[in-house]
């Protein structure tokens, strides 16, 4: 009996030496009770709500199960897709598992949820929910926070690293793991450091226009410091314009704009039963030649497919908008006409995807059509055309307008396709739009219906090569 007694006080006064030994060495235990007292209290910390505005559009989904076990509500705006599939996904992830073992029935049917939002900002351009769900998966209860920023004018999502500028990343992240440590006992900073550069924490602003940044509960701390949340003085300069944005619509909240009306679906030709061939025109918008273009198009009702460099939707956002409001298709040429084959794949991949945001952020809505400039390409593009859901429009009829110049000869070389064909012209000459109304002329006179290429191919794949439908 005595000996595991003598055993325990030995291991106890050696324990207590080392202590005393290795005064540094303060890594907290369960025993150091003094290093919670030595902690300071952390400050209060809340995301300011911008709840009084009024947002056109927004409606709430509600969804919840008679037992009222599960109880839902999050808001949806109209016409902002990506931002509403991003918070039917948060109150997904959120809620699945439970409701799959509460579905289920059994013992786990005690479980419940519930999903709750608040608005953080409201702008004309950007607007920011915090989406609260509380989670009792049995007898244990789990409150997770999630932000959802959405920036209406580029239809994009914003997480905390979009809000500040790349440059002051660093520091934003130091000082969140500065007051972890001054503020929260034995924190995780391993995971909190993983969370800030590669997560997604709950990100908002205080009333006074901190940054505010918030973990979930364990992930970074004990349960019992709930989820931590700190605030970070951020200057103007600091913040990106959507961070500006953000905080503004936080601290001065104002109605968002409602969504654009997406343009009209034209009317689709079958061309397994039509005569179809598909008039492409590259290298534009040309803010001389395009508009007039628009207007013979659509005097003569015909839709037509415009393959349009980055530089020059950048430049005619207006004319872009316009050509997918008349019902035209537009597709890719690449941002600045290079020969993709030539280029590294990121250069090549850069070149695409540049172009592609101009042409959604003008249009709303981005390509799934690219014609490689030159028509040159190899195995490596069709390679990341296929992962990027290209697929590559050729041409079957090069009227060589670039070249030529004329409308007889225009027209000329147009009047030689075949059903199916893909007739390659360019909208940034003016010889090739004085030859378009003889062009649409000569084609019908020939019995064929002018179409878009996607009406023309119908549906497509991407990585593939199109020349025509034959
Ligand atoms: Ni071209």
């Amino acid at each position: 009996m005595r000996r595991p007694l003598f055993v325990f006080a030995a291991g106890l006064s050696l324990l207590l030496t080392a202590c005393v030994a290795e005064p540094a060495a303060v890594s907290p235990t369960p025993l150091a009770s003094e290093t919670l007292a030595a902690l300071p209290e952390r400050p209060a910390v809340e995301f300011r709500s911008a709840d009084s505005v009024s947002i056109p559009g927004l409606r709430t989904v509600t969804d919840g199960d008679n037992g009222s076990l599960v109880y839902t509500v999050i808001p949806q705006i109209e016409g902002y897709d990506r931002l509403n599939e991003r918070l039917r996904d948060v109150r997904e992830q959120d809620t699945r598992d439970v409701v799959d073992t509460i579905s289920a029935g059994g013992a786990a049917s005690r479980g419940s949820v519930n999903v709750s939002w608040r608005t953080l900002g409201s702008a004309p351009r950007i607007v920011g929910f915090l989406i609260s769900s509380i989670v009792s998966p049995g007898a244990s209860t789990a409150v997770r926070e999630r932000s959802v920023w959405y920036d209406a004018a580029e239809d994009r999502l914003l997480g905390w690293r979009d809000l500040v500028r790349r440059e002051d990343h660093d520091a934003v992240v130091d000082d969140v793991l500065a007051q972890l440590r001054r503020y929260v006992t034995q924190p995780d900073l391993a995971s909190a450091q993983d969370i800030l550069r590669s997560g997604d924490p709950a990100v908002g602003f205080t009333a006074t226009g901190d940054l505010v940044l918030q973990f979930d509960e364990y992930d970074v701390a004990a349960g019992a410091e709930g989820a931590p949340a700190f605030a970070v003085s951020v200057s103007e300069s600091s913040l990106t314009a959507s961070g500006k944005a953000a905080r503004e619509a936080t601290l001065r909240p104002q109605p968002l704009e409602a969504a654009p009306e997406p343009p009209p679906v034209p009317e689709r030709v079958d061309c397994r039963v039509a005569k179809c061939v598909a008039l492409t025109f590259d290298d534009g918008p040309s803010g001389r030649t395009t508009p007039r273009l628009l207007d013979l198009l659509e005097r003569e009702d015909v839709h037509a497919t415009f393959f349009v460099l980055g530089t020059q939707a950048q430049a005619y956002p207006k004319i872009l908008r316009r050509i997918a409001a008349d019902g035209h298709e537009i597709g890719n040429h690449s941002w600045s006409h290079p020969d993709l084959t030539r280029l590294d794949p990121e250069d090549a991949l850069s070149q695409m995807r540049r172009t592609s945001r101009a042409i959604e952020k003008a249009t709303g809505r981005a390509p799934d059509l690219l014609r490689p400039p030159y028509g040159a390409r190899d195995k490596k593009l069709d390679a990341l055309a296929r992962g990027d859901g290209y697929a590559e429009v050729l041409w079957s009829i090069d009227t060589r307008d670039w070249e030529n110049h004329s409308p007889k000869k225009i027209i000329a070389a147009a009047k030689k396709a075949k059903r199916g064909a893909i007739i390659l012209m360019h909208d940034i000459h003016a010889d090739t739009v004085d030859a378009v109304p003889g062009v649409v002329a000569a084609l019908r006179k020939k019995g064929f219906t002018l179409v878009t290429v996607s009406d023309l191919l119908g549906t497509t794949q991407a990585g593939k090569r199109y020349y025509g439908r034959y």
